[in-house]
């Protein structure tokens, strides 16, 4: 496996995985957004995380480099129907699209959100860490896809909307197909419930982190390094 360095050098090979709004820079082989989807693969070390739309992967690559990186490993479920292009349809292409770019761990399922909530691989998904929604970006379909994974979230879980930040129209899907982007719209609701903690973050197209308000389980027993207990606790 390349070092990350290498690995984002390589990634940057495909300008496509340039675009779409996650703040990459390719001179200075800058993930931008990416780099808070890393990080939060590393901090949370989710088993699973699930990833809704992707236009080349950039998102679903990311996570899955994450994931890889944790000793313990873990894999990324990624759902795309492949509404803009054939990009995803073909299935052997896909699987050696991602391993050529280290993403051997991740799953496509070649499927609408609503599909894939009455398949046998969304049954077996629990306690899932982190979830990035970019599928379809309308405040309905954005409601449906986060509340089909959030009551399967664990208690440290963490979802993540893209394209949440402004409003804006978006030619992707072609001509006469053209629609406004407001998931912004469903982030404020989430802003008024008091289920919901949510940070936007406003770079590139944007991105909201959202958790739930009620703090998880402290570790138990607390996790102290050895700096902690010579520093801290009395001899
Ligand atoms: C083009 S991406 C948006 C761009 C994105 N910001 C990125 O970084 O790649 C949106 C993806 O959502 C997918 N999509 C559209 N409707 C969907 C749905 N109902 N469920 C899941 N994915 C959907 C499309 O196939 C498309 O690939």
């Amino acid at each position: 496996m390349h070092d990350l360095n290498g690995w984002i050098a390589s990634l940057f090979e495909h300008p496509d995985l340039l675009r779409m709004g996650h703040a990459q820079r390719g001179v200075d082989l800058n993930l931008g957004l990416g780099w808070l989807y890393y990080a939060m693969g590393r901090i949370l070390r989710p088993s699973v995380a699930v990833v809704i739309g992707s236009y080349r992967g950039f998102a679903p690559l990311v996570l899955a480099r994450a994931l890889a990186d944790n000793s313990e490993g873990g894999c990324v479920c990624f759902i795309d129907p492949s509404f803009v292009d054939d990009f995803w349809k073909d299935e052997e292409k896909v699987r050696a699209y991602f391993a050529s770019l280290g993403g051997a761990n991740v799953t496509h399922h070649a499927a609408t959100t609503q599909e894939f909530v009455a398949s046998e691989a969304y049954r077996e998904l629990d306690q899932i860490g982190l979830v990035f929604v970019d599928g379809y970006h309308s405040a309905e379909q954005a409601r449906f896809d986060f509340h089909a994974f959030a009551g399967k979230l664990a208690p440290q879980g963490v979802i993540m909307l893209h394209d949440s930040v402004w409003r804006g129209s978006s030619p992707i899907y072609g001509p006469g197909r053209e629609y406004v982007h407001n998931v912004v719209d469903f982030v404020d609701e989430l802003k008024g419930s008091p289920d919901w903690q949510t940070f936007d973050v406003p770079f590139g197209n944007g991105v909201t982190m959202v958790r739930r308000q009620i703090a998880p389980p402290a570790p138990s027993p607390p996790s102290r390094s050895a700096y902690d207990r010579e520093t801290f606790e009395p001899r």
